[in-house]
């Protein structure tokens, strides 16, 4: 028999057991596990080693490189997107045949695919978190230099962020990197991913016996317009005027609110007048501002709206907490993580295992603030927390939280 040649990432050395000489489809390996997927070309199936769960896609050879070697390099320059672990090369396989390749990815833990998203009746409130989730995602692989090429329903998973929805690109198998997009490749891009969500949307109605005039088919044209007013946002120049350097701090904030980290700030002539004209450029990395900043001052990893949701109860622990202690900001921070974050931590894992418990604990801030602003003043953490409990953890989202667990 022959032998197929692997490449696997370190710290994954459970996947070298697998019967890699045998195709996807006759695997009867007790390691594979069923789970939801969305649409898909390929066969995808799942494996897991306890808590660490894999997909594994085969695809001719010259695809599964080309998207391996892709989502590896993209995993530096944007947030979200599918991690890659190995690829699978069956060189006595003709590298036309579906099963001459495979590509090994992480398996994104806590997300949903989109007719969880969707098909629940309850997709009015969670509309608009969606086209911002999707055009959030393709502003940030644009600004990274990544033409998508088949941004689709199911080439995106879904996750909670605090009160948001993140989207994961999973499927880059037609993507190209290049320096940087030409308007005209952004706006193609963007044509595809409204005729893809359009015809996910067409399938969805009909698979619930809806009439196609009422399909939601605008999806995509919305997600579109998101994009470009995001898009103006982070690429417009403004005009400031001589004597107000200050804006350059404001503009920089606006977009650290908005996630982003700004690379480059430079002043440009103004032709029509005094002044200058600012740009800021965003570095590249994704929207990650404070996610960053939290995982600098404490090590906590959460994505980027939990991350400032988290940040900002950490502010109110050093403002209500003992401030004539002369410990510097990093070491509250760590007294917070040790003595608050961790624990409710511990608490959420031990009364509900399995959860996202970063979700969970900003589904808990979110729940302290409402009955502290219908108290009109501070609830302590330890009555808001075991009130949350009682209550069945509500989440922040106003639809249920259903998440994916295994
Ligand atoms: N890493 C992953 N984590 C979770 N689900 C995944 C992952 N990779 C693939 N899937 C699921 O499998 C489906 C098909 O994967 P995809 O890469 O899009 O295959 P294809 O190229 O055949 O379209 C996706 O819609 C998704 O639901
Ligand atoms: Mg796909």
């Amino acid at each position: 028999m022959s032998t197929p040649t692997l490449s696997i990432r370190p710290g994954h050395p459970s996947l070298l057991e697998l019967p890699w000489e045998t195709p996807l489809e006759d695997w009867d390996d007790p390691h594979l596990v069923d789970l939801p997927t969305g649409l898909h070309r390929h066969v995808v199936r799942f494996v897991a080693f306890g808590d660490d769960i894999y997909a594994v896609k085969e695809l001719p050879r010259r695809l599964a490189r080309h998207e391996y070697r892709t989502l590896r390099a993209l995993e530096h320059r944007v947030g979200p997107v599918g991690q890659a672990v190995g690829l699978v090369d069956r060189g006595w396989v003709t590298p036309d045949r579906e099963f001459s390749a495979a590509v090994i990815t992480r398996y994104v833990k806590f997300t949903f695919t989109y007719r969880e998203l969707i098909s629940g009746g309850n997709f009015g409130p969670r509309r608009r978190q969606m086209l911002d989730a999707v055009a959030g995602l393709l502003v940030e692989l644009h600004l990274a230099g990544c033409y998508w090429g088949d941004c689709s329903l199911s080439n995106l998973l879904y996750r909670y962020d605090a009160g948001a929805i993140q989207a994961v690109m999973i499927d880059a198998e037609t993507s190209e990197l290049h320096d940087e997009l030409s308007t005209g490749q952004r706006q193609h891009d963007l044509d595809i991913m409204v005729v893809n969500l359009a015809g996910g949307m067409a399938d969805i109605a009909a698979e619930q016996g809806l009439d196609l005039d009422d399909a939601d088919l605008t999806l995509g044209e919305d997600v579109a317009e998101v994009y470009r007013a995001l898009w103006a946002e982070l690429t417009e120049t403004v005009v400031i005027g001589v004597d107000e350097g200050f804006r350059v701090r404001q503009q920089v904030e606006r977009l650290n609110d908005l996630g982003f980290e700004v690379g480059d700030i430079e002043l440009l002539p103004y032709a029509d007048g005094p002044g200058r004209r600012l740009k800021l450029s965003v570095s590249v990395g994704g929207r990650t501002f404070h996610s960053t900043r939290l995982h600098d001052l404490t090590g906590i990893e959460a994505a980027e709206a939990q991350a400032r949701q988290i940040l900002s109860d950490l502010q109110y622990y050093e403002a209500v907490g003992d401030r004539t202690s002369a410990t510097g900001k990093s070491v509250r921070a760590i007294r917070w993580r040790v003595e608050v974050f961790e624990p409710l931590l511990n608490r959420i894992a031990e009364a509900a295992p399995g959860v996202d418990a970063v979700q969970r604990y900003c589904d808990f801030l979110h729940h302290r603030y409402l009955m502290a602003a219908t108290a009109g003043m501070d609830i302590p953490n330890e009555v808001a927390f075991t009130a949350w409990i009682d209550q069945g953890m509500p989440g922040i989202d106003p639809v249920d939280q259903t998440t994916v667990e295994v």
